[in-house]
């Protein structure tokens, strides 16, 4: 029987469990992610909550996958097809179990098996809307495990605030007895702070048979997974559990308030990992980064900047201030991007500036182009987006419109105000002014009454 451990790992530790890992049973993983998620309002599911450019699902998920599990299956509910969407990039490691109705974790699990069907190991269940966990917590809670004579163990933690988790009750020498859902406990049981993280490890394939076992007979209805601790310690079996130190790693969110948590540890630890891969932050507070967005070392952020999807910034890049960088950005070496600009689904060449009030959307933007203040690409003709190009060395005068499909050759300028129209190509070296933008004579031809 394992007790209460807390947060004392040290390297050597560290040493020891790689070894022990190495040598232990399959791994298999259990996502549960089939809940409605009525409490946080809104058409999509809970699971499918985006954080920083990946869904809730899809963090729990990403974590287990650096352990090599065998089997990874995702338990959905009715929002199947949307959640399969959404994990495309995954779809062939993944495999999809249906749950028709919500009935519960515990029904939820149970609704794994067929997919777990032969799996002898261990069984790593993670649940969708706790999007924190990460590679080294699993593992510490895997070896806890091991360690461990019980064929279940859980991963607990202590918080101020327990209000809506599952209470981890133990009896007097310390041992888990049972989780009592917050809204089965009774008031004794509501003042425990140790709480059911949602994380367990079961040992296959009996940890499964049990939950057939499990009844509704409770205020919710729902057939709780948690209610296998209870049934583990009246068969006299020991429950295993790991009290993780910090809870920054394995919070749910069930409201708004707790969603907004979630998502600002999820910011912080995307912005440490660009601060220490060496890319200059000004402001943290005020920069948004998905975890999708990849930035070479040495490029520089100013304040206000939000950069959503894929976007790939290179070295001796300046964005921002006010800057919006959206999906398909693509930024070479020295590229500087300022005050209130928008980019969306665009490359910007090498020492290209687009400084001040400017929409750029399905361009192509070559070398050491200046687009002026208050340039447009319009992209959109009410039903289809069309692209723009934009050859190395050619200035965009202020206030200029683009209207797609058009290109700009080589060193060719605009005038301040132009309205380039679709289908407009300028040569190399030619500048276009006005509106429709035409061709600027070479030498101006005197009216015959002059
Ligand atoms: C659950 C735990 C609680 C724990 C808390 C941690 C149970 C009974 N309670 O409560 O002890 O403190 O998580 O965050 O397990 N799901 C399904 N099918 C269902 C019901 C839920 O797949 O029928 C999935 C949800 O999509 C979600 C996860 O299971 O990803 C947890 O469900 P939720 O209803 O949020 O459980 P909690 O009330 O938070
Ligand atoms: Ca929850």
């Amino acid at each position: 029987m394992l007790g209460l451990i807390c947060d004392s790992l040290t390297p050597f530790f560290y040493g020891v469990r790689e070894a022990r890992l190495n040598m232990t049973s399959a791994l298999h993983i259990a996502v549960l992610a089939a809940g409605e998620g009525t409490r946080l309002g809104g058409a999509q599911p809970k699971v499918l909550t985006p954080l920083w450019g990946r869904p809730s699902v899809a963090w729990p998920l990403e974590a287990a996958a650096s352990l090599e599990p065998s089997t990874q299956v995702v338990v959905v509910g009715r929002h199947r097809a949307a959640v399969e969407a959404a994990l495309a990039e995954r779809n062939d490691s993944v495999v999809f179990a249906d749950q028709a109705e919500p009935l519960g974790t515990g029904h939820a699990l149970l609704c794994a098996k067929q997919a777990l069907a032969g799996a002898t190991g261990r069984l790593l269940v993670l649940y969708g809307d706790c999007p924190l966990v990460h590679p080294a917590l699993l593992e510490s809670l895997l070896e806890a495990h091991d360690r461990s004579p019980a064929a279940l163990t859980l991963l607990t933690m202590e918080l101020d605030d327990p209000t809506g988790y599952g209470r981890v009750v133990r009896d007097d020498a310390g041992h888990v007895v049972a989780i009592m859902e917050q809204a089965d406990a009774t008031v004794d049981e509501q003042s425990i702070c140790e709480v059911n993280t949602g994380i367990w490890v079961l040992d296959l394939p009996q940890g499964l048979d049990r939950l057939e076992s499990l009844g509704r007979d409770n205020a919710q209805g729902e057939v709780y997974l948690t209610d296998l601790v209870g049934l583990a310690t009246q068969a006299g079996e020991p429950v295993g559990a790991l009290c993780w130190h910090d809870p920054e790693d394995v919070l749910g969110f069930n409201d708004h308030t707790e969603l907004a948590l979630v998502r600002g540890i999820l910011r912080e630890r995307i912005l440490a990992h660009h601060l220490e891969a060496g890319v200059e932050i000004v402001d943290p507070g005020s920069t948004f980064l998905d975890v999708t967005v990849e930035i070479e070392a040495g490029a520089q952020l100013l304040p206000c900047t939000m950069i959503e999807g894929h976007v790939s910034i290179a070295k001796g890049c300046v964005v921002g201030p006010f800057a919006h960088l959206r999906d398909g950005t693509v930024l070479e070496a020295g590229a500087e991007i300022g005050n209130f600009t928008e980019i969306k689904k665009t490359r910007v060449g090498a020492g290209s500036k687009a400084k001040h009030l400017t929409y750029l959307g399905n361009a192509e933007i070559g070398a050491k182009v200046n687009v002026g203040c208050g340039t447009i690409t319009a992209n959109y003709d009410g039903k289809h987006k069309h692209t723009t190009k934009i050859a190395d060395g050619a200035f965009i005068g202020s206030g200029t419109v683009l209207v797609a499909p058009s290109e700009v050759g080589e060193g060719s300028r605009t005038g301040a105000g132009a309205i380039v129209t679709a289908g407009s190509k300028l040569s190399a070296g030619e500048t276009w002014i006005g509106v429709p933008a035409r061709p600027l004579q070479a030498k101006r031809v005197p009216r015959p009454t002059e």
